[in-house]
């Protein structure tokens, strides 16, 4: 329970769950609830500029945006391994959160003590499940950055108003907050954001800004169709192998992506997308066409189970 004079942090990532999660706090304790963005590096194409926006135009809270971009990169070069990877993020955003309380501590005199988060049931579920839930810890499917990936010595408590709901359920409440469908219409984006979707080490070669442009225009195309609000969640994944191609008469040796899009009720489990095909060729030919270092594109047609949404 928050105190009349605590201070809390919460953390926004332009996503439903934490908007709704920052909402319903800013309803209960007012000005002593300070919001921030953080820019991980790990972001989509001018996701930064769009969200600061949005929460601008159509929020109403105040928000503060760090970069800490060059932090959370160097502490995950050379890093290959999804788990560690999901780790190491996680403790990075405990670390901006500290100096961002001890940076609040200065102006207002006092240091917040809790953190807001939006997670969400399905985060604890398959991060570490809950006695009852029917899985043990041997379970854990991947530990979300936000429930099994944070640091066992941190200092902030932990406010999480959406623990035992499921998105839909966080949709509805939204709604009741009045939140705008800006935010509670958005697709689903996990918290260490790109780092799951460059297979491997996010920081070799231009990985990133190449993943970039392909889900950017993958997601366009998806909004041009009319299908966004029919698909649970869709993006791209950059794949760590060089494939052999041809374009523009000339031989090229480049990176191959893949497109994923699903229809789901929860996250816990979900049906590929099918596209007509007038749709897959022209977002594959603007693909090719515009991307410098892709020349194949996949896609993926696999439900969950058997795999996972995300590919790390
Ligand atoms: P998976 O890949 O576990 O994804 O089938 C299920 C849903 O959860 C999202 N996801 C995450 N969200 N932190 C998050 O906030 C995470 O670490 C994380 N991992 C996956 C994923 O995008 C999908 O909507």
């Amino acid at each position: 329970m928050v105190g009349p004079d605590e201070h809390v942090i919460c953390a926004l990532s332009g996503g439903v769950d934490s908007t709704v999660a920052a909402t319903l706090v800013h309803k209960a304790i007012g000005d002593r609830l300070h919001c921030v963005f953080v820019d991980n590096g790990l972001l989509r194409y001018k996701e930064r500029e769009r969200v600061m926006s949005t929460f601008e135009s159509d929020l109403h809270l105040p928000v503060t945006c760090v970069d800490a971009s060059e932090q959370f990169l160097s502490k995950l070069k050379g890093i290959k391994d999804p788990e560690q990877k999901r780790k190491i993020i996680g403790r990075e955003f405990i670390a901006v959160f500290d100096d961002f309380a001890h940076e609040l501590e200065q102006i207002i005199g006092k240091r917040p003590e809790y953190l807001v988060q939006g997670t969400l049931y399905p985060d604890v579920i398959e991060s570490c499940p809950p006695p009852g839930s029917g899985r043990t810890h041997s379970h854990t499917i991947k530990s979300h950055h936000n429930v099994g990936g944070l640091p066992k010595d941190m200092k902030l408590k932990l406010i999480e108003p959406l623990k035992l709901l499921f998105k839909d359920e966080v949709r509805k409440l939204g709604s009741i907050l009045n939140v705008p469908d800006s935010f509670l219409k958005r697709h689903p984006f996990p918290g260490p954001g790109l780092a799951v979707r460059v297979l491997g080490d996010v920081t070799e070669g231009n990985a990133l800004e190449v993943l970039r442009q392909v889900d950017e225009i993958f997601v366009q195309a998806i909004k041009d169709a009319g299908l966004y609000d029919i698909i649970w969640q869709a993006f791209a994944v950059f794949l760590p192998v060089q494939t052999v191609g041809v374009q523009g008469d000339q031989r090229t040796h480049s990176n191959a992506v893949a497109l994923r899009a699903i229809t789901s009720e929860d996250g816990m489990t979900a049906d590929w997308y099918y596209f007509q095909h007038e749709f897959l060729v022209d977002v594959v030919n603007k693909i090719c066409n515009n991307v410098r270092g892709i020349n194949r594109v996949c896609q993926d047609i696999t439900s969950k189970p058997p795999a996972t949404v995300e590919w790390e």
